[in-house]
């Protein structure tokens, strides 16, 4: 490994590095394509800014800074709504932005896809329309895991204390993984839904959703994939894991805040009721009843945010046009760079299993991880510390929280490299 980082040597430092982790080296040029990133060229405190908390949320591209900036000064306008050329324009870029999120994630039809404003509303229409239904009685049971982000737990755990349902938690296991063998056996026929994270926001953990999906149809058990930390990452494939829902954010994808999507089956979106009133998810209002618009439209009353949508469709332009498999592949090195290089610093634990997706979590030991990260900041560095809305996981590690640095394609060896040296500088600052 001697002349492992000579930046100017880069085919030669990718072949250096296949070998070293026998992984397929990406094409992924991450120094062009931070050219297309304003908000990395910048200095806090006179340092480079060092942007390591994409799981928290990603920056955004020209092509989506530009997109956002071109719905407003051409075509802003309400949509569904306007015989006039703007709300037609306005209506088209909006359901073509459907179609191409439907596209990504392989749905079946545009129709599967809801526009929401994040992940979290997306788990609470789901907990709010189904605890609406007549899918669930006192007594049934729903499945987490001991990994899960707070919005994928706290809208059950309020569905179960209103109708007297069990919620169940699958074990983690010291590694950071899920412990399958104690799921198989806490589904029973009680079962009635099983909702995971596809990719976990604090370990960087990846689930086999597909065997937790398969494991919860053998029952009959409805299935929720939380896919915030995923759909950043990998290559997502919603007929081969074939939940019955699937969310995701826009802000983690390079995409806009404020602006999310939930996939839902076309047969369970015709069945559940709908969570909010108001315009666009009804067909006809008296004051004696009113009757429900179709999916997608029964789950999206009022104005949607419609440049949020369309910001997100080429957000997910951008990522297919990297190639996903390849941000995968470079992101991987860089996790496993980051690993090894951390992990030869006194007094660390590294959480989580050796192949991770996204985030790379830790602590040093006697060391709290909010000093940690207030020193990395003074030398431009941006990582999350604390519990990252996973306080029983942290509950289950005995800490309070770690100290995470998170990846995304724009990020360099370089600085990954750099982390270490800031890292040992901030070390033998407070010991
Ligand atoms: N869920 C986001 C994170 O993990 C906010 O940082």
């Amino acid at each position: 490994m001697e002349g492992f980082f000579i930046f100017t040597d880069l085919p030669g430092l990718a072949r250096s590095l296949e070998r070293h982790y026998r992984l397929r080296v990406s094409t992924l040029d991450p120094y062009k394509l931070r050219s297309e990133f304003p908000i990395l060229h910048q200095e806090i405190n006179g340092n480079p800014l060092v942007y390591l908390d994409n799981a928290a949320t990603s920056q955004k591209p020209l092509a989506v800074l530009n997109s956002s900036r071109d719905y407003y000064e051409k075509i802003n306008s309400n949509i569904h709504r306007g015989v006039h050329r703007l709300s037609q324009a306005a209506t088209a870029a909006h359901e073509s932005a459907r179609q191409t999120i439907a596209s990504h994630l392989n749905a079946n039809r545009p129709e599967e896809i809801i526009f929401t404003s994040g992940t979290t509303d997306s788990v609470n229409l789901v907990a709010s329309s189904l605890g609406r239904s007549n899918r669930f009685k006192a007594g049934d049971e729903i499945i987490i895991s001991g990994l899960e982000h707070h919005s994928n737990t706290v809208p059950w755990q309020m569905l179960c204390e209103r109708l007297g349902i069990t919620l169940k938690v699958i074990p983690v296991l010291d590694n950071g993984t899920l412990d399958l063998e104690a799921y198989d056996s806490l589904i029973t026929e009680r079962t009635k839904l099983v909702s995971v994270n596809h990719v976990s926001n604090a370990f960087g953990t990846v689930n086999n959703v597909t065997h937790i999906c398969s494991q919860a149809r053998k029952i009959g058990a409805l299935t929720f994939i939380d896919g915030a930390q995923s759909i950043p990452h990998l290559n997502v494939d919603l007929e081969s894991i074939d939940c019955d829902f699937y969310a995701f954010s826009g802000h983690k994808v390079y995409g806009p805040t404020g602006i999310g999507i939930l996939f839902g089956k076309h047969e369970l979106l015709c069945e559940l009721p709908p969570w909010r009133g108001g315009g666009e998810m009804i067909k006809e209002v008296t004051f004696e009843k009113t009757t429900y618009n179709d999916p997608p439209f029964k789950f999206e009353a009022g104005t949607p945010n419609i440049e949020g949508g369309i910001a997100l469709a080429t957000a997910l332009d951008f990522v297919n046009n990297l190639v996903i498999s390849e941000i995968t592949d470079h992101e991987s090195l860089l996790i496993k760079r980051a690993a090894e290089i951390l992990g030869e610093l006194e007094g660390i634990t590294i959480y989580g299993p050796d192949d991770r997706a996204g985030a790379l979590s830790f602590n040093f030991e006697g060391i709290h991880h909010y000093d940690l990260g207030t020193l990395l900041d003074q030398m431009g560095f941006a990582l999350r510390t604390g519990h990252h809305c996973c306080q029983p996981l942290m509950s289950r590690f005995g800490i309070t929280g770690t100290l995470r640095a998170s990846f995304a394609a724009y990020n360099t060896l370089e600085e990954v490299e750099s982390l270490g040296e800031a890292l040992k500088k901030a070390l033998m600052m407070l010991r």
